[in-house]
Protein backbone atom coordinates (compact mmCIF):
# COMPACT_ATOMS: atom_id res chain seq x y z
CA UNK A 1 0.00 0.00 0.00
CA UNK A 2 2.92 2.58 0.77
CA UNK A 3 4.59 1.59 -2.24
CA UNK A 4 1.55 2.12 -4.32
CA UNK A 5 0.80 5.83 -2.56
CA UNK A 6 4.30 6.54 -3.51
CA UNK A 7 3.52 6.32 -7.13
CA UNK A 8 0.29 7.95 -7.10
CA UNK A 9 1.49 10.83 -5.84
CA UNK A 10 4.42 11.61 -8.94
CA UNK A 11 1.69 10.25 -11.55
CA UNK A 12 -0.59 13.13 -10.45
CA UNK A 13 1.78 15.60 -10.51
CA UNK A 14 2.84 14.81 -14.08
CA UNK A 15 -0.70 14.98 -15.06
CA UNK A 16 -1.38 18.62 -13.24
CA UNK A 17 1.61 19.56 -15.24
CA UNK A 18 0.94 17.92 -18.76
CA UNK A 19 -3.29 19.47 -18.32
CA UNK A 20 -1.50 22.44 -17.44
CA UNK A 21 0.72 22.58 -20.41
CA UNK A 22 -1.58 21.36 -22.68
CA UNK A 23 -4.11 24.25 -21.56
CA UNK A 24 -1.40 26.85 -21.81
CA UNK A 25 -0.86 25.83 -25.57
CA UNK A 26 -4.26 25.58 -26.25
CA UNK A 27 -5.78 28.71 -24.74
CA UNK A 28 -2.72 31.03 -24.38
CA UNK A 29 -3.54 31.34 -28.01
CA UNK A 30 -7.34 31.87 -28.61
CA UNK A 31 -6.87 34.81 -25.92
CA UNK A 32 -5.06 37.17 -27.86
CA UNK A 33 -7.79 35.90 -30.95
CA UNK A 34 -10.11 38.74 -32.75
CA UNK A 35 -13.95 38.45 -32.30
CA UNK A 36 -14.00 37.12 -36.06
CA UNK A 37 -11.87 34.23 -35.69
CA UNK A 38 -10.93 31.57 -33.16
CA UNK A 39 -7.27 30.10 -34.68
CA UNK A 40 -5.19 32.75 -36.07
CA UNK A 41 -2.07 31.99 -36.21
CA UNK A 42 -0.08 34.06 -38.81
CA UNK A 43 -3.17 36.28 -40.07
CA UNK A 44 -3.03 38.10 -36.29
CA UNK A 45 -2.80 41.46 -37.72
CA UNK A 46 -6.22 41.38 -39.98
CA UNK A 47 -8.41 43.39 -38.61
CA UNK A 48 -11.73 42.10 -39.94
CA UNK A 49 -13.83 39.42 -41.09
CA UNK A 50 -14.07 41.06 -44.61
CA UNK A 51 -10.20 41.74 -44.53
CA UNK A 52 -9.72 37.60 -43.57
CA UNK A 53 -12.14 37.00 -46.33
CA UNK A 54 -10.03 38.77 -48.60
CA UNK A 55 -7.27 36.84 -47.84
CA UNK A 56 -9.03 33.45 -48.28
CA UNK A 57 -10.41 34.67 -51.17
CA UNK A 58 -6.95 35.07 -52.73
CA UNK A 59 -5.58 31.71 -51.35
CA UNK A 60 -8.80 29.74 -52.77
CA UNK A 61 -8.36 31.08 -56.31
CA UNK A 62 -4.65 31.33 -56.28
CA UNK A 63 -4.49 27.69 -56.05
CA UNK A 64 -7.38 26.96 -58.05
CA UNK A 65 -9.65 25.21 -55.01
CA UNK A 66 -12.72 25.52 -52.55
CA UNK A 67 -12.64 26.52 -48.95
CA UNK A 68 -13.31 22.65 -48.51
CA UNK A 69 -9.32 21.98 -49.34
CA UNK A 70 -7.95 23.32 -46.13
CA UNK A 71 -11.14 23.56 -43.68
CA UNK A 72 -13.47 21.88 -42.47
CA UNK A 73 -16.53 24.03 -43.14
CA UNK A 74 -18.21 22.90 -39.93
CA UNK A 75 -15.27 24.64 -37.96
CA UNK A 76 -12.53 26.89 -39.95
CA UNK A 77 -10.74 26.85 -36.75
CA UNK A 78 -9.83 23.05 -37.04
CA UNK A 79 -6.13 22.73 -38.45
CA UNK A 80 -7.37 18.89 -39.32
CA UNK A 81 -6.46 18.81 -42.57
CA UNK A 82 -2.40 19.31 -44.00
CA UNK A 83 -3.32 21.43 -46.50
CA UNK A 84 -4.20 23.98 -44.24
CA UNK A 85 -0.83 23.70 -42.45
CA UNK A 86 0.74 24.01 -45.31
CA UNK A 87 -0.95 27.22 -46.79
CA UNK A 88 0.20 29.25 -42.66
CA UNK A 89 3.52 28.33 -43.68
CA UNK A 90 3.21 29.84 -46.85
CA UNK A 91 1.56 32.53 -45.38
CA UNK A 92 4.48 33.06 -43.35
CA UNK A 93 6.79 32.71 -46.18
CA UNK A 94 4.56 35.42 -48.12
CA UNK A 95 4.61 37.94 -46.06
CA UNK A 96 8.19 37.96 -45.18
CA UNK A 97 8.84 37.97 -49.15
CA UNK A 98 6.60 40.91 -49.12
CA UNK A 99 8.27 42.96 -45.91
CA UNK A 100 12.15 42.13 -46.79
CA UNK A 101 11.94 42.71 -50.74
CA UNK A 102 8.85 44.53 -51.93
CA UNK A 103 8.76 46.99 -49.46
CA UNK A 104 9.72 50.26 -51.18
CA UNK A 105 7.21 52.92 -52.66
CA UNK A 106 4.99 51.38 -54.90
CA UNK A 107 6.46 47.89 -54.70
CA UNK A 108 4.29 45.29 -56.12
CA UNK A 109 2.45 43.50 -53.75
CA UNK A 110 2.93 39.29 -54.79
CA UNK A 111 0.64 37.07 -53.84
CA UNK A 112 0.08 32.93 -53.33
CA UNK A 113 -1.07 33.20 -56.99
CA UNK A 114 2.36 34.64 -58.44
CA UNK A 115 3.88 31.45 -57.73
CA UNK A 116 0.89 29.17 -57.73
CA UNK A 117 -1.19 30.48 -61.23
CA UNK A 118 -4.10 28.88 -60.08
CA UNK A 119 -2.74 25.36 -59.08
CA UNK A 120 -2.33 23.32 -55.98
CA UNK A 121 1.23 22.56 -56.90
CA UNK A 122 3.20 25.55 -58.24
CA UNK A 123 5.42 23.85 -61.63
CA UNK A 124 9.10 24.09 -60.43
CA UNK A 125 10.77 23.44 -64.11
CA UNK A 126 9.04 24.14 -67.28
CA UNK A 127 7.65 21.02 -69.51
CA UNK A 128 10.48 19.15 -70.54
CA UNK A 129 12.84 20.45 -68.02
CA UNK A 130 15.26 23.03 -68.18
CA UNK A 131 17.81 22.68 -71.39
CA UNK A 132 20.82 20.93 -70.74
CA UNK A 133 24.44 22.15 -71.83
CA UNK A 134 25.87 25.57 -72.87
CA UNK A 135 22.93 26.82 -75.03
C1 LIG B 1 -5.03 26.76 -49.13
C2 LIG B 1 -5.69 26.67 -47.84
C3 LIG B 1 -6.89 27.53 -47.54
C4 LIG B 1 -8.00 27.74 -48.32
C5 LIG B 1 -8.29 27.22 -49.72
C6 LIG B 1 -8.89 28.55 -47.53
N1 LIG B 1 -8.34 28.81 -46.31
FE1 LIG B 1 -9.26 29.72 -44.72
N2 LIG B 1 -7.57 29.54 -43.62
C7 LIG B 1 -6.41 28.96 -44.05
C8 LIG B 1 -5.40 29.12 -43.04
C9 LIG B 1 -3.96 28.63 -43.09
C10 LIG B 1 -6.01 29.80 -41.96
C11 LIG B 1 -5.37 30.20 -40.64
C12 LIG B 1 -4.56 31.47 -40.81
C13 LIG B 1 -3.77 31.82 -39.56
O1 LIG B 1 -3.33 30.93 -38.83
O2 LIG B 1 -3.55 33.04 -39.33
C14 LIG B 1 -7.39 30.04 -42.37
C15 LIG B 1 -8.36 30.66 -41.56
C16 LIG B 1 -9.67 30.81 -41.90
C17 LIG B 1 -10.71 31.28 -41.02
C18 LIG B 1 -10.55 31.63 -39.55
C19 LIG B 1 -10.92 30.43 -38.71
C20 LIG B 1 -10.69 30.66 -37.23
O3 LIG B 1 -11.68 30.83 -36.50
O4 LIG B 1 -9.52 30.69 -36.84
C21 LIG B 1 -11.88 31.32 -41.74
C22 LIG B 1 -13.27 31.74 -41.25
C23 LIG B 1 -11.56 30.87 -43.07
N3 LIG B 1 -10.21 30.55 -43.14
C24 LIG B 1 -12.47 30.80 -44.09
C25 LIG B 1 -12.16 30.38 -45.38
C26 LIG B 1 -13.09 30.43 -46.48
C27 LIG B 1 -14.55 30.92 -46.38
C28 LIG B 1 -12.44 29.94 -47.57
C29 LIG B 1 -12.94 29.86 -49.00
C30 LIG B 1 -13.34 31.15 -49.58
C31 LIG B 1 -11.09 29.58 -47.14
N4 LIG B 1 -10.95 29.88 -45.82
C32 LIG B 1 -10.13 29.02 -47.96
C33 LIG B 1 -6.22 28.28 -45.24
C34 LIG B 1 -7.12 28.22 -46.28
C1 LIG C 1 7.56 31.63 -53.82
C2 LIG C 1 6.57 30.75 -54.43
C3 LIG C 1 5.35 30.39 -53.63
C4 LIG C 1 4.42 31.25 -53.08
C5 LIG C 1 4.41 32.77 -53.09
C6 LIG C 1 3.41 30.40 -52.49
N1 LIG C 1 3.70 29.08 -52.67
FE1 LIG C 1 2.63 27.50 -51.99
N2 LIG C 1 4.00 26.23 -52.75
C7 LIG C 1 5.15 26.61 -53.41
C8 LIG C 1 5.92 25.42 -53.74
C9 LIG C 1 7.25 25.40 -54.52
C10 LIG C 1 5.19 24.33 -53.24
C11 LIG C 1 5.57 22.84 -53.31
C12 LIG C 1 5.02 22.23 -54.55
C13 LIG C 1 5.44 20.77 -54.68
O1 LIG C 1 5.25 20.00 -53.72
O2 LIG C 1 5.94 20.43 -55.74
C14 LIG C 1 3.99 24.87 -52.62
C15 LIG C 1 3.02 24.10 -52.01
C16 LIG C 1 1.89 24.60 -51.42
C17 LIG C 1 0.87 23.80 -50.79
C18 LIG C 1 0.89 22.27 -50.67
C19 LIG C 1 0.23 21.68 -51.88
C20 LIG C 1 0.11 20.19 -51.79
O3 LIG C 1 -0.91 19.64 -52.22
O4 LIG C 1 1.06 19.55 -51.27
C21 LIG C 1 -0.09 24.65 -50.33
C22 LIG C 1 -1.37 24.28 -49.60
C23 LIG C 1 0.34 25.99 -50.65
N3 LIG C 1 1.54 25.91 -51.31
C24 LIG C 1 -0.38 27.13 -50.35
C25 LIG C 1 0.09 28.42 -50.61
C26 LIG C 1 -0.60 29.61 -50.19
C27 LIG C 1 -1.90 29.63 -49.43
C28 LIG C 1 0.15 30.67 -50.61
C29 LIG C 1 -0.08 32.14 -50.38
C30 LIG C 1 -0.22 32.54 -48.98
C31 LIG C 1 1.32 30.12 -51.28
N4 LIG C 1 1.24 28.76 -51.26
C32 LIG C 1 2.31 30.91 -51.84
C33 LIG C 1 5.54 27.89 -53.73
C34 LIG C 1 4.88 29.03 -53.35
Amino acid sequence: MVKRSLLVFPALVAIGLGSLLIHNTVYAKQEAQPKFAKNLQVLTFVKSKAELKGWMRMIKTSLGVDCDYCHNTNNFASDQKPPKRVARVMIKMLLQIRKDYFAFPNAPQPTCYTCHQGHKKPTNEPEGGFPKGND
